[in-house]
Parts: C-alpha cells; sequence; structure tokens
C-alpha cells in the first residue's frame, strides 16, 4: 500500500467477471465513499458502449482514454475505484500507484469469468471469439503477474458482493484507515 497507512481510496483489480462493480458498489455504500468505474466514465466519455468503442475505434484508442480516465480517477479521495479487466496489465502501472491507494485483486477462475459473462450478454469484446474459456486462460496468464501487484488477493466466489466488501472494509481497519466512519466507531 502507502507509507503513511491512512487509505485515501481502494483500486479493485481483477479479470472481467470478478465482480469489481458489484464489491466496489457494495463497499463504497458500507464507507458512505464515492464508487467509480473506469468502463463506466470511457463510455460516458466517447459517448459509445465498450464493444463500440472497440468497433469503431479499435482497441488502442480504448486503451488509452481507459489510461487517461484511470490517472484522472486516482487523484480522488474517499472513492472506491473499479478498473477494466486489462487496466493494471500495463508494465509500471501497478508501480506507479498514488500514495493512499489500497489495491485488491479480486480472484476469478477463466471458467466462472466466462459463465458470468454470458449472464451479462455481449459486453466484453476481448470475449467475443469461438472459444472464450481458451482465450480466458491465456488473458488471465498473461495478466497474473500484474494482478499479483495488489496489496491483498481475495477469491471473488468466496461470498457475495456485499459479503466480501465486508472483507475488505475489515482489511482496511487492520491496515490502519483514519479517515472512514466505522475506522473511528
Ligand atoms: C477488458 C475488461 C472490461 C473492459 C474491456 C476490456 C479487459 O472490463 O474494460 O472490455 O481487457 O479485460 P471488466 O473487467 O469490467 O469486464
Amino acid at each position: 500500500m502507502t507509507a503513511s497507512g491512512t487509505i485515501a481510496r481502494v483500486l479493485l483489480v481483477g479479470f472481467m467477471g470478478s465482480g469489481k462493480t458489484l464489491v466496489g458498489q457494495a463497499l463504497a455504500r458500507r464507507l458512505g465513499w464515492a464508487f467509480r468505474d473506469f468502463d463506466q466514465e470511457v463510455r460516458f466519455r466517447v459517448g459509445l458502449p465498450i464493444p463500440e468503442i472497440f468497433r469503431q475505434h479499435g482497441e488502442a484508442h480504448f486503451r488509452e482514454m481507459e489510461r487517461v480516465v484511470g490517472a484522472e480517477l486516482l487523484q480522488e479521495e474517499r472513492v472506491v475505484l473499479a478498473t477494466g479487466g486489462g487496466w493494471p496489465a500495463d508494465i509500471g502501472r501497478m508501480d506507479a500507484l498514488p500514495p493512499g491507494t489500497l489495491t485488491i485483486w479480486l480472484k476469478v477462475t477463466p471458467e466462472e469469468a466466462i459463465r458470468r459473462a454470458r449472464e451479462e450478454g455481449p459486453t466484453r469484446p476481448l470475449l467475443a471469439v469461438p472459444d472464450p474459456v481458451e482465450r480466458a486462460r491465456e488473458l488471465l496468464g498473461d495478466r497474473e503477474r500484474f494482478y499479483r501487484k495488489a496489496d491483498r488477493a481475495l477469491d471473488s466466489e468466496g461470498g457475495t458482493p456485499e459479503e466480501l466488501a465486508r472483507e475488505i472494509e475489515t482489511i482496511m481497519i487492520s491496515t490502519g484507515r483514519e479517515n472512514a466512519p466505522s475506522a473511528s466507531a
């Protein structure tokens, strides 16, 4: 995490379908903090759904937007941030986070990620391939070394979003959070 031990923001990383958005929303509610989602912000700024951004502008444009949005949102405080699954997979990115950032890796298996992605419909262009489980295995294999840099890892299949949020809150308290309501309660 950081030098001072004061947590200003929680950054959730993990593969597509790991529950970053649901857990992040639940955690933000518990803390009374804001919730911000990188993908949602990119969608809003470009004015298109993610698959359309990939289709019309290409993945490189999406990645650039994601980089810009990520750098901006990481300046906010008292905020829970849900990254897109590919955001951490850039050399040095997980090593250059602003002070006060607690990073949590929500782990998910490729099979469960694909099961959840199917439930949500065709929102993930990278998984729109004939064998999405194989694709998820490859991507996860490439990205694990980046996700692994997070301060803590939680099994996303180990509880409901509310339960996982509660676990993260406990981690925050035990790592010395000073500026959120339940730490001083
Ligand atoms: C991506 C993950 C997606 C979204 C885009 C690319 C990735 O976000 O950013 O489709 O490269 O893993 P979620 O992890 O929220 O699904």
